[in-house]
């Protein structure tokens, strides 16, 4: 059939069909009418435009990307060699137990390491982010309290520094949200926690080290208390790659803890997805698990369904698979070195923060775990708020850190440099932002027309929000 339509058509445009003896073949009524008018590209342009488009993206290879929270360090490349080896990434996640041992080996090896890391009982692995982590283990916490008998607990409590997606994933499971302010220190306030604690309260969420960068001294004495109260808690592991090796979230005192595999442990950040957010748990809470879960039977590495009150499936098959070979080779690669790779992390944010404190202002001048937050008030008050400094980073072929995050903190610059850079790199970052503080006092004129580098130069905000021209201009 093809032969006829081919051997009829004029050869001249691959497209039009309307020479071709076609009866009998496509009904008249389905014929196209017209040419389809597609762009009339070779291959090689085709190439050189989408080269051009990602060589106009700003990557952890091209400079320094301090985005605070999330734990922005260098993937290793033998993580994506290893992801694509063929018998991972050919194989159908529909494929039997035996066919697919190598797979389930795997999985199986990285929830065991989890459960080191972490000091919990069992994992799961599918959650596809951490704030889908976050989800998949209040439905736990949910389910665990209606299965003991305990309806009533309808409340979550959550810090005042929290990430967004802590009460918006708690409330997403129908829990109601009551906020704990932070004290003068930047850490959870025992006397506001105390009076928020009742017999209606399920579970607090908690980030250790916390958004602003501050370890929860007070942990354990919380952990009683909520504890105490029949509570349970919920461990945030966005900012795991502080303490990794040094102390888990068990020792703290965690009932339920996610880990954002694309920031501790070296998978891509992927603009939102696909990711990796594992949720890992103390004993009393492994049969509310997703199914499955990859068991050792023997031998034998199978995937168990019998999870007797399982919240369900959160996630297609057992999660993104690519991303768990990356995360698995990364722990197999660094070993013991993952606990210096936290001690780095946290050295790096106290180098830069001890060199910007005075210049710009630090709000809780703590020693600080990973990262840290500044205040950009004082730049603000003479021009330029934190927004601009940012974008005058960005002229100097640096990301700019997570801004306006946490929200109580005035004009907060959250810096998080990682484990993966160097002194030169950090003295480079030092030195571009006390620069920037100057030009701020000098001639702040100067900054606002901020960026002048970038494939899109300076924008007007207002109109961009309204009126945004979302057509590409090559
Ligand atoms: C403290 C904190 N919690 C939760 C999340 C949500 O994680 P994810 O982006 O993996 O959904 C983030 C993300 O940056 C975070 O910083």
């Amino acid at each position: 059939m093809m032969k006829t339509i081919f051997e009829k058509s004029n050869g001249t445009d691959g497209i039009s069909v309307g020479e071709c003896e076609l009866k009998g073949v496509i009904p008249a009524d389905l014929l196209r009418e017209g040419i389809i008018g597609l762009p009339q590209l070779s291959e090689l342009d085709v190439m050189r435009h989408y080269k051009e488009l990602s060589d106009r993206n700003f990557c952890i290879e091209k400079g320094f990307y301090p985005l605070g929270s999330c734990t922005m360090k260098y993937n290793p490349k033998v993580n994506e060699l290893l992801a694509l080896l063929e018998g991972f990434c050919n194989l159908h996640p529909a494929q039997e137990d035996d066919d697919s041992q190598g797979a389930l080996e795997l999985m199986y090896n990285l929830q065991e390491s989890l459960k080191i890391l972490t000091g919990m009982d069992a994992v799961t692995l599918q959650p596809a982010a951490g704030a889908h982590g976050e989800l998949t283990g209040m439905m736990i916490v949910k389910k665990y309290f209606e299965s003991i008998g305990e309806k009533n607990r309808k409340k979550v409590i959550v810090p005042d520094s929290a990430h967004g997606t802590n009460p918006a994933s708690a409330k997403m499971c129908g829990f109601d949200i009551v906020e704990v302010k932070s004290n003068s220190k930047g850490q959870v306030d025992i006397e506001s926690l105390k009076e928020l604690i009742d017999s209606d309260v399920a579970a607090i969420m908690m980030t250790n080290p916390n958004t602003l960068g501050i370890f929860e001294e007070k942990v354990l004495e919380i952990s009683k208390l909520m504890h105490d109260n029949g509570s349970l808690l919920y461990y945030d592991g966005a900012n795991f790659n502080a303490i990794m090796g040094w102390t888990n979230p068990r020792l703290m005192g965690f009932d339920v803890v996610h880990l954002n595999l694309h920031k501790t442990f070296s998978t891509p950040h992927g603009g939102g997805g696909p990711g990796a957010g594992p949720v890992c748990v103390v004993d009393k809470l492994k049969d509310y698990l997703p199914s499955p879960v990859i068991k050792k039977d023997g031998d034998k590495f199978v995937r168990d369904y019998n999870i007797p009150r399982s919240i369900g499936k959160v996630r297609g098959f057992y999660g993104n698979f690519g991303v768990l070979v990356r995360a698995y080779a990364y722990i197999l690669m660094m070993g013991l070195n993952l606990k210096l790779a936290s001690a780095d992390a946290v050295l790096n944010a106290n180098y830069i923060k001890e060199k910007l404190k005075g210049v710009y202002e630090l709000p809780y001048d703590e020693p600080c775990m990973h990262e840290f937050v500044l205040s950009g008030e004082k730049q603000h008050a003479q021009g330029i708020n934190t927004l601009g400094i940012a974008k005058r980073l960005m002229d100097s072929n640096y990301h700019p850190p997570t801004v306006y995050f946490p929200l109580i903190v005035h004009e907060a610059i959250m810096i998080e440099p990682t484990e993966s850079e160097s002194k030169a790199v950090l003295d480079g970052f030092i030195e571009t932002m006390l620069k920037i503080a100057k030009e701020i006092e000098i001639s702040p004129e100067k900054v606002l027309k901020s960026p002048q580098t970038t494939p899109i130069k300076k924008v007007d905000e207002t109109l961009a929000a309204r009126k945004p021209d979302l057509v590409f201009k090559g």
